[in-house]
């Protein structure tokens, strides 16, 4: 992926330094997100139109296809939203920060990911803590912060486990928390350092850049990310959140 990257740009990814290599990597970005965006839409278009061409097919055929439709619309509208969040990572950090109920943030991670766990006999439990206060977020990015990490849960775990997500505030300290865990494999001691950095991957069909992603956005929100493995097993990733905008969390 190095070199797919050094081609990209023309240069030698490996003499350069870490912060260089971070925009030159914003910059693939924004090149990427570009160029997939053209094609995506046209494909956004030709399904509405085969969907009306399917409108005048016999009603059988109508349903069994809706669902089918649903699913495309469903990914298109996700493809969409990663292209835009590339574009947004590639740019000045946008952050439109809201009082966000992390409640609301994980249950709607729960049902759009449910699915996608049952189909690998995953249990997605999520507990959401009713007395966590608001904090200020990006309600759109921190949504896709948290689908990577619950996505990279259910791939670690592969077939039957269960992923749990919960969340927790601490007011002293003046943080809230989401915690991701996991009863898959865990990650190797000697991976730990490693899988933050942009294009760090240990899967064939993997870019590497889902934790990357993670870490940028909640560190643009002043917080950080952290992670562990559980004693009885499985990998913990723990999210953590200033309750007040600009207030790092300490302690
Ligand atoms: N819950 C987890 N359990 C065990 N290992 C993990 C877990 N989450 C991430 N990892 C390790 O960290 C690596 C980097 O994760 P990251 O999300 O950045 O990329 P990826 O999942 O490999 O690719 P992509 O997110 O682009 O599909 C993974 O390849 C995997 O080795
Ligand atoms: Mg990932």
């Amino acid at each position: 992926m190095d070199k797919l990257l050094a081609n990209a740009l023309g240069q030698d990814v490996n003499q350069l330094a870490a912060e260089e290599r971070r925009l030159l990597l914003s910059r693939l970005l924004a090149r990427f997100a570009h160029e997939v965006r053209n094609p995506l839409s046209s494909l956004d278009i030709h399904v509405q139109l085969l969907e009306e061409d399917l409108a005048q097919s016999a009603p059988a055929v109508q349903a069994r296809t809706a669902s089918r439709f649903e699913i495309i619309h469903g990914e298109l509208h996700r493809l969409e939203n990663i292209v835009k969040h590339f574009l947004s990572l590639a740019g000045p950090s946008a952050l439109d920060l809201h009082p966000v109920e992390l409640k609301q943030i994980v249950s709607h991670v729960g049902d759009l990911l449910r699915p996608e766990a049952a189909r690998h006999e995953i249990e997605l439990l999520i507990e959401a803590d009713d007395s966590v206060p608001p904090v200020p977020a990006d309600a759109a990015q921190l949504t896709q912060a948290l689908v990577n990490l619950v996505i990279n849960a259910i791939q670690a775990i592969g077939r039957q486990g269960r992923v749990n997500v919960s969340i927790g505030w601490e007011s002293a300290r003046g943080f809230s928390s989401i915690v991701v865990r996991d009863n898959g494999p865990g990650i190797p001691a000697e991976k730990a350092a490693a899988i933050f950095e942009p294009f760090f991957t240990t899967k064939t069909e993997g870019s590497g850049l889902g934790l990357w992603i993670v870490q940028q956005i909640i560190t643009a929100h002043g917080g950080f990310v952290t992670t562990a493995n559980a004693p009885e097993g499985g990998a913990v990733f723990m999210v953590q959140l200033p309750l007040r905008s600009g207030a790092a969390p300490h302690g």
